[in-house]
Parts: structure tokens; sequence; C-alpha cells
């Protein structure tokens, strides 16, 4: 009998839940504890990290884990290289549930970078309005340009003072947003740039089609590289994998 542990945090990893609940397959769900009050899910779910992939291991090999689905989101690198490892060491299945990246479509105004510290770069000298659509983690890459005045979509309220910008407006919120509610946000606080991540799906690209029916330029960083392993973008594709251990030759369409 399967035991799964889906690695969550996702939209994503949410459906699948739902779906392996739907289909009585045991699994655990797994947070890593970085929001106040995460999403409930119909799963036995656990919260916060198992120490590193070594941890991980050990959590599979205690809990006789079958298969290893990493739901979690793009740019968890470290979360996603921990799972390769442990996964590696244990010898247990691993599939990668990820969406595809967002391409730009016609009348984007996109400038790719690699990572935070160029998105920082990319911004103009001169004192702008951002939408910083990078969450929390990410946002000391950006001290270096005080001048700017930063719209934050956060899940939980910030600690007075614990934010590392000088200039902010905060919004709290969870995906997804729809792109007449982003088109709004955008034009309530003036914006005149975006910061996003290529995090692809669609709960939270409104706001790329806001930025474009607005003209606005976006500053889109890049995913990080991760090891090689297999992937879906299929919540049945991954049911498919737990019961023939393989992905089908014909991968249907995400829901
Ligand atoms: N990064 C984003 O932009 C973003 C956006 C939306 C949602 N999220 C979700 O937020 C979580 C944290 O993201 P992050 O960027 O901080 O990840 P990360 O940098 O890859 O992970 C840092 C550490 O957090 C723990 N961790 C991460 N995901 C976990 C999970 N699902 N279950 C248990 N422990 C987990 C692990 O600790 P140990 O080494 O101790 O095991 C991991 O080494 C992820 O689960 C991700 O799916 C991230």
């Amino acid at each position: 009998m399967p035991h799964v542990l889906l690695l969550g945090g996702t939209s994503g990893a949410s459906q699948l839940a739902q779906a392996l609940h739907r289909a009585g397959i045991a699994a655990v769900f797994s947070y890593a504890g970085a929001t106040a009050s995460p999403v409930a899910q119909p799963l036995p779910t656990r919260v916060g990290g198992f120490g590193g992939a070594q941890g991980l291991a050990q959590f599979l090999r205690g809990q006789a884990i079958s298969h290893v689905v990493d739901a979690t989101h793009p740019f968890a690198a470290q979360m996603s290289r921990n799972a390769c490892e442990a996964c590696a060491a244990t010898g247990t299945p691993l599939l990668a549930l990820e969406r595809a990246p967002w391409l730009p479509r016609p009348g984007d105004r996109w400038v790719d970078v690699p990572d935070m510290q160029a998105a920082a770069a990319a911004l103009p000298q001169a004192p702008a309005r951002v939408f910083l659509a990078v969450g929390r983690k990410q946002l000391a890459a950006f001290a270096d340009q005080p001048q700017h005045h930063y719209l934050l979509r956060l899940v939980d309220a910030p600690a007075p003072g614990s934010l590392p910008l000088p200039h902010t407006s905060v919004v709290l919120g969870r995906g997804p947003f729809s792109a007449a509610g982003d088109e709004a946000l955008l034009r309530s606080h003036a914006i005149a740039w975006l910061v996003a991540k290529n995090a692809g799906g669609e709960a939270t690209r409104g706001k790329l089609d806001a930025a474009r029916a607005l003209g606005l330029p976006v500053v889109m960083v890049q995913r990080p590289d991760l090891p090689q392993r297999p992937r879906t973008e299929s919540v049945d594709c991954v049911l498919h994998w737990i019961a023939h251990g393989t992905l089908p030759a014909q991968a249907p369409s995400m829901p």
C-alpha cells in the first residue's frame, strides 16, 4: 500500500491533497510553517522543517514513506534539493508536481533576471512606485534601493519595524488573485514597476495580465536551478505514477 509524503505550500499541492483524499490513498501533507495559519488539508498534516536532507531521510524511513511528491513552490529550492538527496539516499521514488514557467505574451514588457539581486539592480535609479511581488523572505535584496516606494502583498501582517525597506505599503492576501483585482490594486497604488518570480500557474498570474493592460514593465526573476528529477504539471499524472510507478505516456493537461 502506498504511503505518500506530499511536500506542500502551493495551490497544486492543495489540489493533489484533495485528489489523494478522494482516492483513499494514505498520505502525509507537509508544510514548512512559513505562514501563521496555513490552508487546512484533508490529509494528516505536519508542520516544520525535517532537519535537512538527513532529517528528511530519517522521516522517510521512520514513517515508511513509499512515494514523495515535491509540490513546493519552484523557488523553494532548498527543500527540493533536500528531497532529491533524501530520496536518492533512501531509494524512495520522487516526483515533482510543478507548473511550467510563464512565457511573455504579446504586449508584455518583461526584463528577465537570474535572481533577486539582479532584480533590484534592474529597477530605475529614480524613485519609483514598485509592486514587489516576491514574498517576505526576499525583501532584503531590495534594501540597497531604498529610494523606491514598495507595495508588498503578504500572507501575514509583518511585525512593526520588521521590514528591511524604509518606504512600504502592505496589503494582506492569499491567492488566487484575479487580473481585474490586480489591475485595480496597481492603479490605486499608482504602480510603475512590477517585480515578480516566475512561478507559473494561474493563481498568481493576474498581476502579469494587469501589468500588460497598464503597459507596465515587469522585472521577472527566473527560477533557481534544481537537480534533474521527474516532473509533471498534472494531478492525474501523479495519481497514475503512484498507482503504476511511471508517468503516463500522454500527459493530460493541468486541471
Ligand atoms: N519561495 C517562495 O517563493 C514560496 C512561495 C509560495 C509558497 N512557498 C512555500 O513556502 C515554503 C517555504 O518556502 P522557502 O522558499 O522558504 O523554502 P526553502 O528555502 O526551499 O526551504 C527552507 C527550509 O524550510 C523547510 N521546508 C520548506 N518547505 C517545506 C515543507 N513543505 N515541509 C517541511 N519543511 C519545509 C526545510 O527545512 P529543513 O531543511 O529543516 O527540512 C527547508 O530546508 C515551501 O513549502 C514553499 O512551497 C514558497
